[in-house]
Parts: C-alpha cells; sequence; structure tokens
C-alpha cells in the first residue's frame, strides 16, 4: 500500500459471532490491540472467562492465548468500543431474508447505534464493513446511516469494506493466513489506516471501490460454488458411463488453469453462506438488469443434486417403505457442528416421505440438527432417531447412508457390518476407501461411480474410412 505510515491503530470488533471472534483473534495475535463488543451478554461473559462460545478448531487455544497477552479486551458498550477503538470492523449477521434477500436489520441497526455513539467521539474513526453484503451496501446503506447517525462527515469519518473469506472448521487457519485482504475505500486515509491493522499478515492486500470489494466476496462464492455444481454434474456422467468421478475431475483439475480444489463431487453444497449468497447474486443482479446465469445454473444443478442422492438410494435399497435407514453425518461438512442448509435435511425428509424408519448419527453435529428437525418437522419427528453411537445407528439397519466424511467413520470395522441386517452403504462423498471395506462383508455404492465400477462399452461411431494427413 503507499502513502503515509500510520501509527497503529487500535481495533474494535462489533458483532463476535464466528467471523467476529476469529478475525478479532487474529489481528490479537498480530499485535493489536483489539476491544469486542457482542449485543449478547451471554457472549461477552463466555469470552471473558476465556471459553470460547463457539466450536471452531484452534479458536478456544487462541482465546487463551490472546486472553494472556492482555490484548484483547471485551466491553459492554458499543460507547466504550467507539472511544477506545480507531478502526472498527461490523462483524454482524446477514441471515437470508425474504425472497432471496439478505436480512439487513441487525446491520442497519448496528450501524445507527455505532452512529450514534461516534457522535460524542472525538478524533478519526474508521469503520468497515466485514459482514457479507451486496455490492453496493456500504455506500448506499451503511454510509448514510453512520453519517446520519454521528453527523460527521468524511474528515472524520472513514467508511470502508474488507470482506472475509474464512471458512467453517479452519476459520482460525484462514484469518491467521489469509490469501488474501480485499479492502474497498474512496480515499487514502482508510487504505492508509487499513494498511497498519493488517501489518503483518503474509498476504498481498487488493485496494479496491467498496462495490468491487462487495462484488469479490459474492464472485468468490459463487465461483466455488459453481466448481462444486460442475463436479457434481460430471458425477452424472460417470455414473451413466461407468467411471469415477474423483479420477475424472483428478484430471482435470490437474489443468492449473483449472486447479484441483471444490472439485469434490458429494449431495450438494449447504452451509450458511453459498445458497444465502448466491440467491442474493441473484436477486440483487435482477435490480441492476444484469441475468446471473451461472448463479442461477449452479443453485438449480445443487437443488437437482437432491433428487439425484434420492434416485440413487431408492435404486440401491429398492422401496424403502418399513426399511431401516442409518444416516451417517448430519453436518453440512465434515470438521464441524454446524447444520445450516445440510443436505441431511432433504436427504432424512426424502427416507421419512418414502416410509423408511430412519436413524442419524453424527460426531458433532447431532444437538443441532436434532433441534432444527424437530423444529421443522412437528408431527414427523418420531420416525427420526438420534443415536449417540454408530453402532447403535446402525443396528439391523438395511442401508446406511455416509452424507458427511467424518475421519470417525472411514475405518470401518467388520463389526459395524455384524450390526446391520444388510451390510450395504450408499457413500456420497467416496469416502470409504477399498481397504477400509475389505473382510468387513460391506457393499458401497458410491455417488459418481458407475455401476460396479464397470467402465460402458461405448460403441465407436461409425468410423468413416481413415485419412492419411
Ligand atoms: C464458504 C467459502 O468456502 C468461504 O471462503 C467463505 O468465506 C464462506 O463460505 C462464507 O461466505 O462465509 P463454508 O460455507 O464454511 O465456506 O464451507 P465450504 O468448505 O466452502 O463448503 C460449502 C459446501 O460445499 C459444503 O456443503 C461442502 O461439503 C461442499 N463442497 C465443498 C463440496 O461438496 N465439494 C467441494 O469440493 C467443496
Amino acid at each position: 500500500m503507499t502513502g503515509r505510515p500510520t501509527s497503529t491503530p487500535t481495533v474494535g470488533i462489533m458483532g463476535v459471532g464466528y467471523m467476529g471472534i476469529a478475525s478479532a483473534l487474529a489481528f490479537s495475535h498480530r499485535g493489536r490491540r483489539v476491544f469486542a463488543y457482542d449485543v449478547n451478554p451471554r457472549v461477552r461473559a463466555s469470552l471473558r472467562s476465556g471459553r470460547s462460545p463457539y466450536r471452531e478448531e484452534g479458536l478456544q487455544e487462541l482465546l487463551q492465548s490472546e486472553g494472556r497477552r492482555g490484548r484483547f479486551v471485551v466491553v459492554d458498550t458499543v460507547g466504550e468500543l467507539a472511544e477506545s477503538a480507531r478502526c472498527i470492523f461490523l462483524c454482524l449477521p446477514t441471515p437470508a431474508g425474504r425472497g432471496g434477500r439478505i436480512h439487513l436489520a441487525p446491520l442497519r441497526a448496528g450501524a445507527r447505534e455505532l452512529g450514534r455513539a461516534l457522535r460524542e467521539v472525538r478524533g478519526y474513526r474508521l469503520v468497515v464493513v466485514k459482514s457479507t453484503v451486496v455490492p453496493g451496501t456500504t455506500e448506499s446503506l451503511v454510509e448514510p446511516i453512520l453519517r446520519r447517525a454521528s453527523g460527521k462527515g468524511p474528515e472524520s469519518l472513514g467508511v470502508a469494506s474488507n470482506p472475509e473469506f474464512l471458512s467453517e472448521g479452519r476459520m482460525v487457519q484462514d484469518a491467521l493466513y489469509p490469501e488474501r485482504i480485499v479492502v474497498g475505500a474512496n480515499d487514502g486515509r482508510c487504505f492508509r489506516m487499513l494498511a497498519a491493522v493488517y501489518r503483518g499478515f503474509p498476504a498481498a492486500t487488493r485496494e479496491l471501490s467498496p462495490s468491487e470489494a462487495e462484488l469479490v466476496k459474492y464472485a468468490s462464492n459463487t465461483f466455488l460454488a459453481l466448481k462444486v455444481s460442475f463436479a457434481n454434474e460430471i458425477s452424472r456422467w460417470t455414473e451413466a458411463l461407468g467411471g469415477n468421478v474423483d479420477d475424472v475431475v483428478g484430471a482435470l483439475g490437474a489443468d492449473r488453469r483449472i486447479g484441483p480444489s471444490f472439485l469434490k463431487a458429494g449431495p450438494g453444497f449447504g452451509g450458511s453462506c453459498f445458497e444465502k449468497d448466491l440467491r442474493a447474486f441473484v436477486g440483487r443482479a435482477a435490480q441492476l438488469g444484469i441475468r446471473a446465469r451461472a448463479a442461477e445454473a449452479t443453485l438449480a444443478i445443487n437443488r437437482e443434486q437432491t433428487d439425484h442422492v434420492s434416485d440413487l438410494i431408492s435404486r440401491t435399497a429398492g422401496p424403502l417403505r418399513g426399511k431401516s435407514v442409518a444416516v451417517l453425518g448430519v453436518a453440512f461438512k465434515a470438521g464441524t457442528d454446524d447444520v445450516r442448509e445440510s443436505r441431511a435435511f432433504p436427504i432424512v425428509e426424502g427416507l421419512v416421505h418414502a416410509g423408511a424408519r430412519v436413524r442419524v448419527h453424527d460426531p458433532a453435529a447431532l444437538a443441532n440438527f436434532r433441534r432444527e428437525w424437530e423444529r421443522r418437522s412437528g408431527t414427523t419427528a418420531r420416525s427420526v432417531k438420534f443415536s449417540r453411537s454408530v453402532v447403535d445407528c446402525l443396528r439391523g439397519a438395511d442401508l446406511a447412508v455416509l452424507q458427511a466424511e467424518w475421519p470417525e467413520y472411514l475405518d470401518w470395522p467388520a463389526r459395524w457390518s455384524e450390526a446391520m441386517r444388510t451390510p450395504l452403504v450408499v457413500d456420497l462423498r467416496r469416502a470409504l476407501s477399498p481397504s477400509a471395506r475389505e473382510g468387513t462383508g460391506l457393499r458401497v455404492v458410491s455417488l459418481g461411480v458407475g455401476r460396479d465400477g464397470r467402465r460402458a462399452t461405448l460403441t465407436p461411431p461409425k468410423a468413416a474410412t481413415p485419412r492419411r494427413p
């Protein structure tokens, strides 16, 4: 970044959810003094006592080590936050709202409250939107609210955008070692302050306008989700022709222009971000008179993948009425207790609807799944049992469905097969290796693998007489 160096600013975090806490601790780890505020007193109390309110790899340890260093401070009011921190990040939730739009009420209210608190503050402050917001939101919504509530102009209040790219299960690593830092602002002072805040982070910074920075976030998630949907589409080819989707996308991703990541076919993407962000992206595009066809197709393929999974299960197990089915892994992906938009919901719903008795297991997400399932399903709640152990889940089952690739499931011992009435698994992630199955009597049908792994015999096109060059 260019320009005059700025003394290290104190950092403020408003909203201590997963993203807020990971960012706060990463700034503290890099030597910044961080002040954090959350509206929920339980979250504040938990942070003060050194207990992470969220389950996330490495978070508890980092909270304790940063707590000992004394650079991470929890404050009780927005006023204290505005007074103590010079660069304040809005990390407030932007959940899915009506008609695919994002629900902006928490961000609006937070910006208003912070703006009012800033009215009393002397000296320059920078407010940075880290929440995921559709392109244009920082300038057209957040900035006007802040200016109105604070009565401050650009000479004493800067407003910028700085989207996050943290992935659940590896949020701490992603926050400490980002691959890129994307900042959007309209003046040099904001860029200089953000450069000082991010000093020491091992990543290059991209300086853009606020709406460009916001667009990078949506473009990133759309592109990643597109890769997943593309791999899922290819998995239908390998199923139809015979072959293994992993072999095909492995060769595909070996081309550096394409890259190997996010090409793992599975039950479709879940999680709190992809579906929500793509829907909001499509909606925002329509407002601007753009047709977001790539995002639309990505969502459509994802929906179809759920139907495809149901077909695969029925084709494998035959009529499901009265059968006992075990679903292993109900988190939206392995390594997290988060069940938001997990494909396990439509899969279990489909099984219950077809008359199966369903048992589910997950090493971390069972309680969250149960709570959400009971909230959604009301009367059908009794048709699903929640098992504390894998063996309990598999006992007497006619079929197991591996939905999330937890390491706990991959060393399949013989006694698991013995516990089942029929040792048959539909492996939606191709996670059970042939060696894990050896000697266990288990039959595995994998998504994306042509029947019995056999290659289809392709009828060669009626060959024209070969021509010599
Ligand atoms: C995603 C992005 O990866 C982050 O960069 C972004 O910051 C975050 O959304 C966000 O916007 O907050 P996350 O939702 O935690 O992170 O999870 P991912 O690891 O991206 O997985 C999303 C879904 O895609 C999961 O259901 C996963 O099983 C599925 N997936 C992912 C596949 O089916 N195949 C793949 O190859 C990769």
